[in-house]
């Protein structure tokens, strides 16, 4: 299936059942589950793979032997101190950067001779929420994004269904008309979020996505995360330094209950969803790599120190029921 047909892809029309207020009217997924598994798509094959990369800025080296493998439909988190590495590797994986040694595989494809035509093809197929948000401050959340397909493009009609569809998932819906300097962090946040997901990108990259949101509005981005997951077959890299969050995406499940609703399930207090792994970084290298609940039961005095650190975060206020 071409990019632009995923992109006019009929919606369903699916409701959602939420206690929080910011879920009220509706999200979408574009598949139901029973369309989860596309014909041609091999999932033996890893949708981003790191072979032994090396990386230095200058003399400073920033990753040191990494290799790695996020799977379709799961979600890799990074998790290091700041400067530990985390920005740089979404960096590699998009191609803006060339690892000094090694190989980097997307899809199966290793791009690391690539160039700029063959990297814009591949970067085509992820989608990226930039830390800082990026949005364009003078264009409205709807302009905010269109912009990408209209420079395509893609007929305005189009465009629009596109778009709402989109803003729908993020709920922002009725917020099209404003202003980024008009919205909360996390309203802007969501914008950013609807924008990567322009084109349908099997692959999506989170960098620091709930940095500076209040624990709330953090779990409504979570829950996006999680939706794209469970019910978009979604492969996502989410790097943060926030227990959190980590937390959140490894107990938590979405699935399309009764009547066609989305739902939000505990896993209890497991920590344990298979498809959700944790990779963690130190000086460069992999110090750790797991499960939630095989992190949260490591014995490693770094890795128990990180995580009682980030524990003095507040927790979130709403219940999840
Ligand atoms: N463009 C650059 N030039 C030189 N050093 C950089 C550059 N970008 C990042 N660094 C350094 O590389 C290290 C890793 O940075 P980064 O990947 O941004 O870390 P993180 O995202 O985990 O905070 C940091 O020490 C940072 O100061
Ligand atoms: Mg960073």
């Amino acid at each position: 299936m071409s990019s632009d047909q995923q992109v006019h892809e009929q919606l369903p029309n699916v409701s959602v059942e939420r206690s929080d207020a910011v879920t009220s009217t509706g999200t979408f997924a574009r598949r139901r589950p029973a369309d989860l598994v596309e014909p041609n798509v091999d999932v033996a094959i890893p949708a981003i793979e790191f072979r032994n990369v090396n990386f230095s800025y200058e003399d400073k080296k920033v990753l040191d032997d990494l290799s790695f493998q996020l799977a379709k439909g799961e979600i890799k988190i990074i998790l290091s101190g700041s400067g530990g590495g985390k920005s740089t590797i979404l960096k590699l994986v998009l191609g803006l950067l060339k690892p000094d040694a090694g190989q980097i595989f997307i899809d199966g494809e290793e791009i690391t001779e690539f160039d700029e035509t063959e990297l814009q093809r591949v970067r085509d197929k992820i989608g990226m929420v930039f830390q800082e948000g990026a949005l364009f401050d003078s264009l409205t959340v709807y302009e905010n994004v269109a912009y990408r397909l209209q420079d395509r493009g893609v007929p305005e009609e189009d465009v629009e269904e596109e778009v709402r569809a989109l803003l729908k998932f993020v709920k922002l819906e009725q917020e099209m008309d404003r202003l980024p300097s008009e919205l909360s962090g996390g309203m802007r946040k969501r914008v950013s979020v609807a924008r990567a997901l322009v084109g349908n990108p099997k692959i999506v990259l989170f960098d620091e996505p709930t940095v500076a949101l209040d624990p709330p509005t953090s779990g409504t981005i979570c829950d996006l995360i999680i939706e794209l997951r469970d019910l978009e077959d979604v492969a996502s890299i989410v790097v943060t330094h926030e227990m959190d969050v980590v937390k959140y995406l490894t107990s938590e499940y979405a699935r399309i209950g009764e009547r066609g609703k989305i739902e939000f399930k505990d896993e209890g207090q497991q920590l344990c969803l298979t498809n959700t792994k944790i990779l963690m970084l130190r000086h460069g290298r992999e110090i750790f790599s797991g499960t939630g609940k095989e992190l949260i039961e490591s014995d490693d005095s770094y890795i128990q120190k990180f995580i009682r650190g980030t524990e003095l975060l507040p927790e979130r206020a709403e219940s999840r029921e």
